[in-house]
């Protein structure tokens, strides 16, 4: 606890410290991380020298869990599994050994499964009753959604296969809204489910396949299912040669590197896959062989922690000035808040401080007309994690991302250097403003600046850069969490709920009566019941 109560220490020392007096002609460059084509720059935060020793004295945890991440070991204790999506990524690279055996000659099969899977739906040799596939339906929740979801929008620009449409909620308006337009008989149905056993997606799984009954006369061939639970897949009647598995050291929220990958390889074909992957395995090796000074994942934990553990800031704003990776904050939401919103340590004790921020936020430039206001001049600080490319997709559209851009950096720029009472005295005397009206049309014009933000540039969002930016916020997350010395990948916070649906469901139905539920389930019950 050392460094923690010195770091706190820092912390009160240098609060109302300006940020932007900390610049001098080398801030930029040395509190910025440049590497595997991308900048990340955290030179607009409170950090200093001495804080950023003091956050790398943190980080010696991460030595001896990243070693053993990488060797297979099993450090989700509380299930006693490895954490082994990086072999996912490690195509052609060398054996990964669990349990005395090397992992990567059935990860490579399966690799090569899918790639041959997905060509035959792509250049229309799989066929569904009515010809080729012109629609794929992803049907999971949670890791077997967000991935997938979010790396086919952000990769659009790359698609060359049939359209790929997204169910999770048990809401019927999802599963309804998504069919409805779309035809059974070249429609491709994949239900994604590492345990098979997640009531959203079984109970969509089977509507989709009381859909296609109706006009297709073998559904269950145009059925693909991705799971670790073979023996489920099989009683719900997809043939083997359909299945795609994989192990039980892939946790669900890191999983679209395998076979809950599916869709986005059908959208984008294997070789493009392959370079989501090979993205992604180089900032593995650059997380296992980079300095901590100039590691990319290990100092974006670092600021988290500093922001949130020590500064007290509660949660972190991300947005993307990328609309294709407008899905990126709900993915992350349920990466970073999954995996770090615990609260006890390895050990069973309650953590001494808080555990992982709240994450959230939507893309530039919508976040400025809608929650900014708050960032810049609400009474509570939120660090913002911005992220832009020097290039988008559309040459014939370059004007608008000259403006997308100037907007990212305006507002790192506003959240940090504000606007003081002088210069918005000045701004509203020049409208005629005078004496005490002048003082309070003043007042709140006023920025008070001093906000820290950090910034990722990369030159464009391809398949490999994509690849990379998953696998930093992954190991930013496994950082965090060995430094807060917790297990970063169970999640027994979602249980509970499961469970009171699961009883609530047949009281909800009219068929058992809500008596030994409190007051208000009871009374809200009662509403639905009388209004249904
Ligand atoms: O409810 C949480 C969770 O277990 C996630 O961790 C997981 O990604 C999601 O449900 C879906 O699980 P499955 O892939 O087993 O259907």
């Amino acid at each position: 606890m050392i460094t923690w109560n010195l770091l706190k220490e820092k912390h009160k020392d240098i609060q109302d410290r300006a940020i932007n007096s900390l610049f001098d002609d080398t801030r930029a460059q040395s509190f910025s991380i440049d590497a595997l084509d991308m900048l990340f720059d955290y030179s607009k935060t409170n950090i200093d020298d001495d804080v950023r020793d003091l956050l790398l004295d943190l980080a010696q945890p991460v030595v001896a869990k990243r070693a053993a991440m990488f060797a297979g070991e099993k450090i989700n204790d509380t299930e006693k599994r490895a954490v082994l999506h990086t072999a996912l990524r490690n195509i052609g690279g060398d054996p990964i050994v669990v349990d005395g055996e090397n992992v990567m000659p059935d990860v490579e099969a399966t690799f090569e499964r899918m790639v041959q899977f997905s060509e035959t739906v792509r250049d229309g040799s799989f066929k569904g009753q009515g010809g080729p596939i012109t629609d794929v339906v992803n049907i999971g929740i949670g890791g077997s959604d967000l991935g997938p979801a979010m790396a086919v929008l952000a990769l659009a620009p790359y698609h060359s296969g049939p359209r790929c449409h997204f169910v999770s909620n048990v809401d019927g308006a999802h599963i309804a809204d998504t069919l409805r337009d779309l035809n059974p008989e070249t429609t491709l149905i994949i239900v994604a489910s590492k345990t098979f056993t997640t009531i959203e997606t079984i109970t969509n799984a089977k509507a989709a396949r009381d859909w296609m009954a109706r006009s297709v006369e073998n559904p269950g061939t145009q059925f693909v299912a991705l799971s670790s639970a073979l023996d489920k897949t099989a009683d719900f009647g997809i043939a083997e040669e359909r299945v795609f598995g994989f192990e039980d050291w892939v946790g669900g929220r890191y999983s679209v590197w395998g076979p809950i990958g599916l869709s986005l390889m059908i959208a984008i074909g294997g070789e493009q896959f392959r370079s989501f992957l090979s993205g992604a395995k180089s900032m593995d090796d650059h997380f296992r062989t980079a300095d901590f000074a100039e590691n990319m994942p290990v100092m974006l934990a670092l600021v988290g922690l500093w922001h949130n553990q020590i500064c007290g800031y509660a949660s972190r704003g991300v947005m993307p000035y990328e609309q294709r990776l407008s899905r990126l904050p709900a993915y992350l939401q349920q990466l970073e808040m999954e995996s770090n919103g615990k609260r006890v340590g390895m050990d069973g004790a309650e953590l001494p401080y808080h555990s992982g921020p709240i994450v959230w936020g939507e893309p530039g430039t919508n976040g400025q007309h809608a929650f900014y206001q708050l960032i810049h001049q609400g009474t509570r600080v939120i660090p913002v994690e911005f992220l832009v490319a020097a290039q988008g997709h559309e040459p014939d559209l370059a004007y608008q991302h000259q403006l997308l851009m100037a907007n990212c950096f305006a507002q790192s720029e506003a959240l940090m250097n504000g606007r003081d009472f002088e210069t918005a005295q000045n701004l509203m005397a020049q409208k005629r403003f005078t004496g005490e009206e002048l003082t309070r049309q003043a007042n709140h014009r006023v920025f008070p600046g001093n906000r820290p933000s950090t910034t990722l540039v990369y030159p464009k969002l391809t398949p490999s850069m994509l690849g990379k930016l998953i696998a930093l916020y992954e190991h930013r997350v496994f950082v965090e969490g060995a430094i807060l010395g917790i297990n970063s990948f169970d999640q027994w916070g979602v249980e509970l709920g499961k469970e009171l649906a699961v009883a609530l469901q047949p009281i909800v139905q009219g068929d058992k009566t809500a008596t030994d539920k409190d007051g208000s389930t009871q009374q809200l019950i009662k509403f639905i019941q009388a209004h249904s």
